[in-house]
């Protein structure tokens, strides 16, 4: 894992923005993976104004987004249909059919499930972006979900309703079930670029990127990941930090331990 440590949320947007652009450069019919929440709302943001500037043209790139909720129609402000279209694809020029949200028509849902595994597998992702729930779930792939799960309807946590109700007026509103890529498929992409912000993702953060691999906490898959880069703030790092100074102190203990009694 590559880990990038920035003063703050704008730099962290920049810093994932630079890289995105760079990709798409590169390779103009890019195909990308887009997640919501508030973490890529920055990133989103740079890529308008690049667009804006006549930068770069979003014309030839494809989407496939992680996940959207079951329950709410794709026209509620709090769909993820909703929100990409707020947040980035109304202000770029997208094409309508290179852009895939996993649909949530709860009465066909598990074959438009195995309708976007297809898609996924056939069209290989250059890039993901992620951010990463408090319980270090990525997509909706929640604690104890399978490794090798693809595309599936999941139970969402009480934790992943609790911090997502801030977007609703009350828990009650928050759906419990949603469609989300699998994490086989987050890793069968290129590359994966994870973006967390704020002290509240410290402690999965830490997990993240020191924890031990395994189903209890999602993310931490991604230390598998051949290429994958982590954007941090400095709130979001802060554990990570203090984990590395206690390790540093412990190397040095042990090292002026054998230095005096060698
Ligand atoms: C949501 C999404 C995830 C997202 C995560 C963190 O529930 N399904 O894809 O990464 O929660 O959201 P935020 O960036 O708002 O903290």
């Amino acid at each position: 894992m590559k880990i990038m440590i920035c003063k703050n949320y704008d730099e962290i947007s920049k810093k994932a923005a630079s890289i995105v652009l760079k990709e798409i450069q590169k390779k103009p019919d890019l195909t990308i993976g887009l997640a919501t929440g508030s973490s890529p709302i920055g990133l989103y943001k740079k890529l308008i104004e690049a667009y804006q500037k006549n930068k770069i043209s979003f014309k030839s790139v494809t989407s496939y987004n992680l996940d959207e909720y079951i329950g709410i129609d794709r026209s509620h402000p709090q769909s993820y249909y909703s929100f990409m279209h707020e947040h980035l694809f109304k202000h770029i020029d997208i094409q309508n059919e290179n852009i895939h949200i996993p649909e949530n028509d709860i009465t066909r849902i598990d074959e438009l499930a195995a309708d976007y595994n297809k898609k996924l597998h056939e069209h290989q992702l250059d890039i993901q972006i992620l951010g990463i729930g408090s319980n270090g779930h990525i997509g909706f792939n929640e604690p104890g979900t399978p490794l090798g799960n693809e595309t599936f309807i999941v139970t969402l946590d009480e934790q992943t309703r609790m911090d997502n109700s801030r977007f609703f007026n009350s828990l009650d509103e928050v759906p419990k079930y949603a469609i989300t890529m699998g994490i086989k498929n987050i890793m069968y992409s290129k590359k994966i670029i994870l973006i967390a912000s704020g002290k509240e993702k410290a402690r999965a953060v830490l997990k993240m990127i020191k924890g031990k691999v395994t189903k209890s906490f999602p993310a931490s898959i991604l230390q598998l990941h051949p290429d994958c880069t982590v954007i941090l703030d400095e709130a979001s790092a802060a554990k990570l930090m203090d984990s590395s100074k206690n390790e540093q102190q412990k190397i040095k203990a042990v090292k002026q331990k054998t230095t005096i009694n060698p």
